[in-house]
């Protein structure tokens, strides 16, 4: 599909084959990204929204090998992990009784995790450190949410200069690049100062000493302080916005569905004593519980388009002919919600992705490879494994520990009508926790 928008072109593919075509088969035909005004002023260069290039390649292998080491599997990390799911264990029984907050709730929870990965210590809710990462993080949002009125500066980037036009979008634009530049610089000097080979803390830390470590011919780092700046906005605002909105579904399912909870609840109790603890590498001995996580992702797809794609030269996708600069959408939440593949694709049903054996379908599976939501190829989401194991944690000890209940009003589960932005957004909602006995 064509749809011209300001005179410019975008084209949206519909279908799993087009995407994967452009994606994968047509090599980098459409990894580009198209500029987007706001985000450029907002943010320093990063892997999410620059073009493709040697220096995008560059910084998107660094956040991947930085991932890598300090992601699912790194013992330090494990430790401070199962700590983290604790105080929020902690916190849930302290206000026992009390309705908690299903969105209030997630975000501490994923800042926490989001700070460990990044600084390699031990977060609480009530930490600064990660008020200021949720507050810095919904002001870079709110100034570049491409469904604002502020989107017209991203289509018409000339009107940015006329400063007296569109003020309050200056405003926004101002303050949350003050405030992103800030944090980041803060974070990575104090980092600097206390650097300790010996004493590896996060991902910062790793990437500091890849900074040392690669050097270009001319003695420069290749890595230097603007990419460092912007490998780490990446870790906190792809690492945030993201893994929250899975959890605000997640909470809706299980009050929507209160059999869907019991089930998942005997699936853990046939695998675990009460007290015992979760862990990541138990993720094999809950099947079904991978299902949901597999089913909810799909059934959100809360990135509906991906990020936008751009050809980076005249190119061809399902034999039509493209010219390059031209935007290119991956209508991922279609090929999702695609009723010839799924049966009541409005519907969170884990067990179509279960065999009659009790086992997770295989991921070339039409229903496992018809779910786009992480992207495919060279510009997939590096973040996938991190997210992914992070919600089961979340998901899996909550379950253990409690049964949840609504309190007051249960908003409607219907993808359909999220709001809309570069990102869906499930309702939040009072959730009333208690203890299994
Ligand atoms: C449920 C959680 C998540 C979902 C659904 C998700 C989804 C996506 C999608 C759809 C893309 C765009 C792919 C494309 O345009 O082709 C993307 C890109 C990206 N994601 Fe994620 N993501 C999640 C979590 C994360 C996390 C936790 C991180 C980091 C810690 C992360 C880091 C990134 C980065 C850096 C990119 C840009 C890749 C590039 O342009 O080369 N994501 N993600």
């Amino acid at each position: 599909m064509r749809v011209k928008i300001f005179a410019k072109s975008i084209v949206v593919l519909n279908s799993r084959e087009a995407c994967i075509e452009a994606l994968i088969k047509t090599g980098t035909d459409f990894q580009g990204r198209p500029p987007l005004k706001r985000n450029n002023i907002v943010l320093p260069p990063n892997v999410v929204f620059s073009n493709f290039s040697d220096r995008q390649v560059l910084s998107r292998r660094l956040f991947t090998k930085a991932l890598k080491a300090y992601g699912p599997g790194v013992m330090h990390l494990e430790n401070i992990l199962q700590e983290t799911i604790q105080s929020l264990v902690d916190d849930i029984d302290r206000r026992s009784g009390c309705a908690i907050d299903s969105a209030e709730l997630s975000i501490g929870y994923v800042c926490c995790v989001i700070a460990s990965m990044m600084f390699g210590e031990k977060y609480s809710y009530d930490d600064e450190l990660c008020h200021q990462m949720n507050q810095v993080n919904s002001q870079v949002i709110k100034a570049t949410d491409p469904f604002s009125s502020g989107a017209v500066l991203d289509a018409m980037p000339f009107l940015y200069d006329f400063k007296f036009l569109f003020r309050d979008q200056h405003k926004k634009v101002d303050s949350a690049k003050e405030a992103i530049t800030k944090f980041i610089k803060t974070r990575i000097e104090e980092a600097k100062k206390s650097f300790d080979a010996n004493q590896m803390r996060g991902c910062l830390d790793y990437l500091i000493e890849q900074q040392m470590l690669e050097v270009k011919a001319d003695g420069q780092p290749s890595l230097d302080d603007l990419m460092l700046e912007g490998l780490m906005v990446n870790f906190l605002i792809a690492g945030l916005e993201t893994s929250r909105r899975s959890l605000a579904q997640i909470f809706l399912d299980l009050l929507h569905d209160p059999t869907l909870q019991k089930t998942l609840q005997a699936e853990i109790d046939s695998q675990f004593e009460p007290t015992e603890t979760i862990t990541l590498k138990d993720k094999v001995k809950l099947p079904r519980m991978e299902a949901y996580m597999l089913e909810q992702m799909r059934f959100l797809t809360q990135v509906p388009f991906m990020i936008p794609h751009m050809a980076v030269r005249d190119a061809e996708v399902a034999g039509y002919k493209i010219p390059a600069g031209t935007v290119v959408l991956m209508n991922s939440y279609h090929v999702a919600h695609n009723p010839d593949v799924f049966d009541e694709p409005f519907e969170v049903k884990p067990d179509r992705l279960i065999d009659e054996s009790g086992k997770l379908v295989d991921r070339d599976h039409p229903l496992r490879e018809n779910f786009l939501g992480f992207g495919a190829g060279r510009r997939q989401c590096p973040g996938e494994s991190f997210a992914k194991s992070r919600i089961f944690l979340f998901l899996a000890n909550i379950l253990q520990k409690y049964d949840v209940k609504v309190d007051g009003e249960l908003p409607e589960r219907d993808v359909r009508k999220y709001p809309m932005s570069i990102l869906l957004t499930p309702p939040s909602v009072k959730v009333q926790f208690t203890r299994r006995q």
